[in-house]
């Protein structure tokens, strides 16, 4: 839940280890340090503010040393402090450890292994650098000192042992007084290499580093790593490896915010490119192909999606727009509950899908080894190359949104509804002529979402403005749409801070209407399908209750305007497509009134990108 960065090269380590740093601090911002080595001697620098705060607090003559670590820290284990922020060092200062990760027997080690070691923090990570110091402590000493610069597979090794005694997930970089490399390690938790010239980077995250090099190594499950400025050793069982080395093509514009104010806006602004780019990575001359060792026998079988927060939403809709095109039964399980649930996967007939943005989602990832634990087929949907949930899942299907930096995710779940729409045509047996209908629709979208941009974001802008100045606000919707009001709803409290709940328009009337009055204005996503009447219907009933009503609604439906106060307009679609539209529109909706209110968008409070802690 934290992201750390390391590099070792000929230019000096500061101003390369804040600027990547910079580029992570949504994977966690309450705290962060850096720790710059200079000829012998280590500085760190440590700081509960912001990045910006602490390279505006360090001088630059203070510290010059071509080897370098950082960390940006979201808490799991001790309060937001500077003496919790990492890097942590051993007893005698010489070791210290950035780490992304929880270490789960930590209390124990402290206890028995390191009884007699002072503690400064009240954090996990704090063990690792101690354990490594006992380690290199059995290592004759004044041997070591003197040769230390040649002593990379000691420290590889101590590493090594330090981390034999970790239950728990990591990614870890460590660096070493006077050692000319860094060494970095993985479990877990992600970690990748940027190759460079004469010099080399580590990262928890890309984005990290693309502003320095697209050369990019991901570590794999149990790596080790000795990163020096020429050359990088892997390990991983004992024996070398080779990881290849991959060109990423995001530039640095595409992590950046690209003159937009805010990520999140700038990702909305992107949900069409989202679109067009997922559909071009499975979609040539309408044939749908999903790579030739992808194929699902339907027949008896079943889709179960697992999933978390936004992607869960999308895993919902996903299960009406599978449902409706390939009539394949889908069940959607919060992966959370699933992990301990007694849900039968035995003897099921099921392929286990898990829905993760970033990939690293450790409930997700916990699912996902149940799933394979039972035997099931798994299939990973996510947007991140390389992630662990493709590490784990049987296949991968990538969604093609590019970065997504935003706390907030909005254009990977358009591209989620894209792979879900290409997945159910894909199992479909519908007739041709149908099939061809579906797909022209579907290649129609990108316009669709593009058009609620250009059009719909000035009366959004106004309707939000108002929404602002209330603390409730519900979301409702029927069928396919319900899940759009559970993550519009969700949308609106992560960034505005608005108690918002999605609900089935039809169950408010079953206890939510004890709770309506002309204050807790009501979004109302009324498409023209076979829900429609019912939801008008609703909406009649909750005016009559005295709360004012926003309705989402088709650019040709003139009835809705006579019973609610404000109607925010989207394109016509067929009604399995108007996800599409309505979440574009509710996306925006938050943003704007998010904004209204002053706060901090793309970094929400007590919120992290991805959540690498059950
Ligand atoms: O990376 P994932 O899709 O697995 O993340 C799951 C959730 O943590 C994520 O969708 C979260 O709910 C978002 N902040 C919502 O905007």
């Amino acid at each position: 839940m934290c992201g750390i960065v390391g590099y070792v090269g000929e230019r000096e380590a500061l101003p390369i280890i804040l600027k990547s740093l910079k580029r992570i601090e949504y994977r966690g911002y309450d705290s962060c340090g850096i720790l710059v080595q200079d000829k012998g001697k280590i500085h760190v620098y440590k700081s509960v503010e912001s990045i910006d705060y602490l390279e505006a607090n360090i001088s630059e003559s203070e510290y010059d040393g071509k080897i370098g670590i950082g960390h940006t820290r979201w808490a799991t284990h001790g309060a937001p402090s500077k003496k919790n922020a990492h890097p942590h060092l051993d007893g005698k200062g010489e070791i210290a450890v950035v780490h992304n990760g929880i270490i789960e027997n930590y209390q124990s080690i402290k206890e028995g292994l390191l009884s007699n070691c002072v503690f400064k923090s009240e954090t996990d990570t704090e063990v690792i650098p101690h354990l490594i110091h006992q380690t290199l402590g059995k290592f004759d000493q004044q041997t070591f000192k003197k040769s230390l610069i040649k002593n990379a597979a000691q420290i590889k090794e101590a590493v090594k042992d330090a981390l034999s005694c970790l239950k728990g997930s990591y990614a870890i970089i460590v660096a070493v007084d006077g050692f000319d490399g860094l060494v970095a390690a993985r479990k877990e938790s992600p970690l990748v290499i940027g190759v460079g010239d004469r010099e080399n980077f580590i990262a928890s995250d890309v984005p990290a580093l693309l502003e320095q090099t697209n050369r990019i190594i991901f570590l794999d499950e149990g790596d080790i790593a000795v990163v020096k400025k020429d050359s990088i050793y892997i390990e991983n069982s004992g024996s070398e490896v080779k990881r290849e080395e991959r060109l990423i093509e995001w530039t640095i514009e595409d992590a950046e915010k690209g003159g937009y104010e805010h990520f999140m806006l700038k990702e909305i602004h992107e949900e069409p490119r989202a679109i067009i780019d997922t559909l071009r990575g499975y979609l040539a001359e309408d044939e749908i192909n999903f790579g030739v060792d992808f194929k699902i026998d339907t027949k008896g079988k079943s889709i179960l999606m697992v999933a978390c927060g936004t992607s869960y939403y999308a895993a919902l809709c996903g299960k009406y727009i599978i449902e409706h095109q390939a009539k394949v039964p889908v069940q959607v399980e919060l992966a959370s509950e699933f992990n301990y649930s007694d849900f039968v996967l035995d003897g099921m007939n099921v392929v286990v899908m898990a829905i993760t943005q970033s990939g690293e989602t450790a409930d997700t990832l916990m699912a996902l080894k149940k799933a394979e634990r039972y035997g099931c087929k798994t299939v990973a949907i996510t947007n991140v190359l390389g992630s662990s949930a493709t590490r784990i899942a049987d296949k991968t299907i990538y969604m093609s949104a590019g970065p997504e930096i935003g706390v907030a995710a909005t254009k990977s779940f358009v591209a989620q509804l894209v792979i879900f729409y290409l997945l159910g045509l894909f199992l479909s047996k519908m007739p041709a002529s149908e099939f061809v209908e579906h797909l022209d629709e579907l290649k129609r979208m990108p316009q669709v979402a593009q058009m609620v941009l250009d059009e719909a974001d000035v009366n959004i802008q106004n309707h939000a403005g108002y929404l602002s100045r209330y603390e409730h606000v519900f979301f409702v919707g029927r069928g396919v749409n319900l899940p759009i009001a559970l993550e519009g709803a969700l949308k609106l409290k992560e960034i505005s801070y608005i108690h918002a709940e999605g609900y089935a328009a039809g169950e408010l009337k079953h206890g939510p209407f004890a709770l309506l009055t002309e204050d807790t204005p009501v979004i109302a996503i009324l498409t023209s399908d076979n829900t429609y009447e019912k939801t008008l219907g609703n909406v009649k009933e909750i005016k009559a209750r005295g709360s004012p009503v926003i309705a989402i609604a088709e650019e040709d439906d003139e009835e809705v305007e006579k019973y609610v106060d404000a109607v925010i307009r989207v394109p016509v679609t067929s009604a399995i497509f108007s996800p599409i539209p309505n979440i574009v529109a509710l996306h925006l909706l938050a943003y704007r009134t998010a904004k209204e209110r002053g706060c901090e968008i793309d970094k929400p409070r007590n919120l992290a990108k991805s959540v690498t802690v059950e």
